[in-house]
């Protein structure tokens, strides 16, 4: 079998994450502008050469992807997709998932545990309706609440994904966790990342999940788990209950030293940091070489993997890239 991915700090790669559209049908204020310039249709790759592309990755040791955009579910036949790498989980690959904003998951749900997901993690910034057609823009709350249920009911564990957003959405943390405790779902809180120009300064709105994490100590009891997903968060187990807290603080607490993954993109090619601007076009690897052209792009992809992130986020700092978090799925 081809040898696994390790990179130049000896970081094994694992866990593959697929943007399979950049586009979305929200447009969450953190994350994209009003306006967005959305990749031309002969640019994406088809879901074929994703495929061909994740599943290299399989068989060079990723035990873990991850589809995610943009907004996976409104890419016409994402499902193909899902099916076709569904049927690894349980043998090559240990899981295959979903980072979704809901609003299409009530038509879904059923078919993406069939095809082999177990969970999915779910954006949602805040359960009050107006505030959250403010941060989305569009959205319509109760739409991805029915969506959350619907997934629940077909059998998928639930991770609710939340941004913390000073003075948007900090008065609601506590109440999030509550309610994801009632319904058993886990929670994990992120920071906001300067990814991508967006219509507000990032730094008006940034709160470091070190004051959070305090203010839900006050609380709520949480413990340490040990339990890891492969993902970047930290765990606490809530009340002693089911329910997990997440943290992930890329700003407060750098966590790259463990980083296992590397990120595809509607256009084919491999970023190999969230942060960094270096990759390589693994689709015109594919088509000119073949899967041997393909594994060395993948290997020279590996030497250009940073150590780390250089994340800031202070008033007058450019984003630490141009391109927006939908492009690499995050
Ligand atoms: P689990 O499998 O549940 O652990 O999910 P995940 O955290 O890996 O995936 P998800 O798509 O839910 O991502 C949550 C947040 O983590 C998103 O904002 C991602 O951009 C962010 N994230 C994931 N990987 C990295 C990373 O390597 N670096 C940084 N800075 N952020 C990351
Ligand atoms: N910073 C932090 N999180 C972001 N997300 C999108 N853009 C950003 C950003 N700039 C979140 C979404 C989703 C996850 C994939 O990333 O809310 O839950
Ligand atoms: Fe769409 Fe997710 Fe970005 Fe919101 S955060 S605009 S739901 S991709």
């Amino acid at each position: 079998t081809a040898a696994p991915l390790i990179d130049g700090f000896g970081r094994t790669i694992r866990y593959l994450r697929v943007s399979v559209t950049d586009r979305c049908d929200l447009r969450c204020r953190y994350c994209m502008a009003e306006h967005m310039t959305f990749l031309p249709r002969d640019k994406i790759a088809t879901l074929e050469e994703l495929a061909i592309i994740a599943e290299r990755f399989v068989a060079r040791g990723v035990r873990k992807v991850r589809l995610s955009g943009g907004e996976p579910l409104v890419r016409r036949d994402v499902l193909q997709l899902v099916q076709r790498l569904g049927r690894h989980v349980g043998g090559a690959l240990d899981e295959l998932t979903m980072t979704t904003n809901g609003t299409r998951l009530r038509d879904h749900a059923a078919a993406l545990h069939e095809a082999g997901l177990r969970r999915l993690n779910v954006s949602l910034d805040s359960r009050d309706p107006g505030r959250f057609r403010h941060i989305t823009r569009h959205g319509d709350v109760a739409q991805v609440l029915d969506g959350i249920a619907a997934a629940r009911d077909a059998g998928l564990a639930i991770k609710i994904n939340m941004v913390a957003l000073k003075g948007v959405n900090e008065d609601e943390i506590a109440a999030m966790l509550d309610w994801c405790v009632a319904e058993g779902h886990d929670l994990t809180l992120i920071e906001t990342m300067p990814l991508g120009a967006v219509d507000e300064d990032r730094t008006d709105r940034f709160l470091p999940l070190t004051v959070v994490k305090e203010r839900l100590d006050a609380r709520f009891t949480l413990s340490r788990d040990a339990a890891q997903t492969g993902g970047p968060a930290r765990y606490w187990r809530v009340d002693g209950g089911a329910t997990r807290l997440g943290l992930i603080s890329p700003l407060t607490q750098n966590f790259c030293d463990g980083c296992n993954r590397v990120r595809l993109t509607t256009e084919g090619r491999l970023y190999t940091c969230l942060g960094h601007d270096d990759h390589r076009d693994l689709r015109a690897a594919l088509r000119d070489g073949g899967v041997a052209g393909l594994d060395a792009a993948i290997e020279d992809a590996l030497t250009t993997k940073p150590r780390r992130h250089d994340f800031r986020i202070g008033h007058g700092d450019a984003p630490a890239v141009a391109r927006h978090m939908s492009v690499t799925g995050g």
